[in-house]
């Protein structure tokens, strides 16, 4: 198939390339390199044998966007372009809706356009907010608790209305838990600009030394050892879910929303112990007060992701720090 990858030059995108290539999809990368770089095409290329398209492209740009479908006619899009982080959504909210939701807009709208109607969607478990009960299922209640986790919402919620009018339309809204680990080759992985948001990102600059100390947000939560509990899955099963969800899309109309979780929840302690056995260093930490919008737990129910994609993760969290650890290494 023709796919048209948004946001493919990014960490998760990336990984997906490599295998949407090594199964002979052919490949356009539509990315802006705001958040990567176009280094990573060498990369990928190393990776699959095969190097993939690419058009620097802005997805908010809706002329520009139409005229790259025109041309490229795509079979499918997997969308991952897009903004991440929590706390910039709470300062500039604006920014976050113009681009997660004006770009999948305009997105779509090109789609539509050339008549293609395969589509399936970076969502996040933020879309949840704080859960009434884990593990979590698919139509527990929407209720996010800021502009990021909104604007995912709002997008499924457009793809849900598209999906009203168009009867062809076929569109999956995966939504991850907490992606973690890089490519087995150590040639992809995440490396974030500046200060990770996130934690094993941040855990992995403390077992270098890039960073003095992790800061543990919160050891009073209700869990078994009072720090947050969350669902981290390997970027490499998460990629692979993507090839399920593509098959779906080829084999059946209608929109659906599908937790990519592992269902085993680690806490931040856990997730630091796993990653001092694997890089086999000291991870300095010191608990202070809680994140603000934090939860205690967010794991996922992926029974659906099994019955309807055929897909479950493979990799524990041994290989998703493993793979971190060495990446990381080669970064030096
Ligand atoms: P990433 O930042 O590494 O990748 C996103 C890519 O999109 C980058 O290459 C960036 O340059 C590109 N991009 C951003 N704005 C663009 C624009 N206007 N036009 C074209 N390209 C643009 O992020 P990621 O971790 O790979 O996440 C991919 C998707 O998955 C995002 O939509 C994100 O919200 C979602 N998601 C990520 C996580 C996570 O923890 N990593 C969790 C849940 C959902
Ligand atoms: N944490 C720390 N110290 C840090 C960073 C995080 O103790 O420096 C803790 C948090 O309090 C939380 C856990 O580590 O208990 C995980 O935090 P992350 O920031 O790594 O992940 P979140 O679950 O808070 O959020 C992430 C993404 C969201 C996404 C969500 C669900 O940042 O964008 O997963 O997919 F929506």
């Amino acid at each position: 198939m023709r796919i048209a990858v948004t946001g493919g030059a990014g960490y998760i995108g990336s990984h997906t390339c490599t295998l949407l290539l090594a199964a002979g999809h052919d490949v356009l990368i539509i990315d802006n390199f705001n958040n990567s770089k176009s280094d990573v095409l060498d990369r990928i290329e190393k990776v699959a044998g095969v190097r993939p398209r690419i058009n620097q492209t802005d997805i908010t740009q809706a002329d520009a966007l139409s005229a790259v479908f025109s041309d490229y006619r795509p079979d499918a899009v997997l969308h991952f372009a897009g903004l991440k982080a929590v706390g910039e959504a709470v300062e500039n909210p604006l920014e976050y809706y113009r681009v997660n939701v004006g770009g999948s807009v305009s997105l779509f709208q090109a789609m539509e356009n050339v008549g293609c109607n395969k589509i399936v969607f970076s969502s996040s478990a933020t879309v949840y907010g704080d859960p009434d009960q884990v593990p979590i299922v698919e139509n527990h209640p929407l209720r996010p608790t800021n502009p990021y986790g909104q604007s995912k919402r709002y997008v499924e919620k457009i793809l849900e209305d598209w999906g009203q009018a168009n009867s062809n339309l076929a569109a999956v809204n995966l939504r991850y838990f907490n992606p973690f680990g890089a490519h087995p080759t150590a040639l992809l992985g995440e490396n974030p600009q500046g200060i990770p948001n996130n934690l094993m990102p941040y855990v992995a600059q403390v077992a270098t030394g890039q960073a003095a100390e992790l800061l543990v947000f919160g050891d009073d939560y209700d869990t078994p050892d009072g720090t947050g509990v969350r669902d981290y899955i390997h970027v490499m099963d998460l990629a692979a879910a993507h090839l399920k969800a593509l098959d779906l899309t080829v084999r059946k109309a209608g929109v659906k929303a599908i937790n990519v979780g592992t269902g085993n929840g680690y806490s931040v302690m856990q997730m630091i112990n796993a990653f001092k056995r694997a890089s086999n260093r000291e991870i300095p930490y010191r608990v202070v007060d809680r994140r603000p919008g934090d939860i205690a737990e967010c794991v996922a129910d992926p029974s659906f992701a099994f019955e309807l994609l055929g897909w479950k993760s493979e990799l524990g969290l041994e290989r998703m720090c493993a793979d971190a650890w060495s990446y990381q290494n080669s970064l030096k």
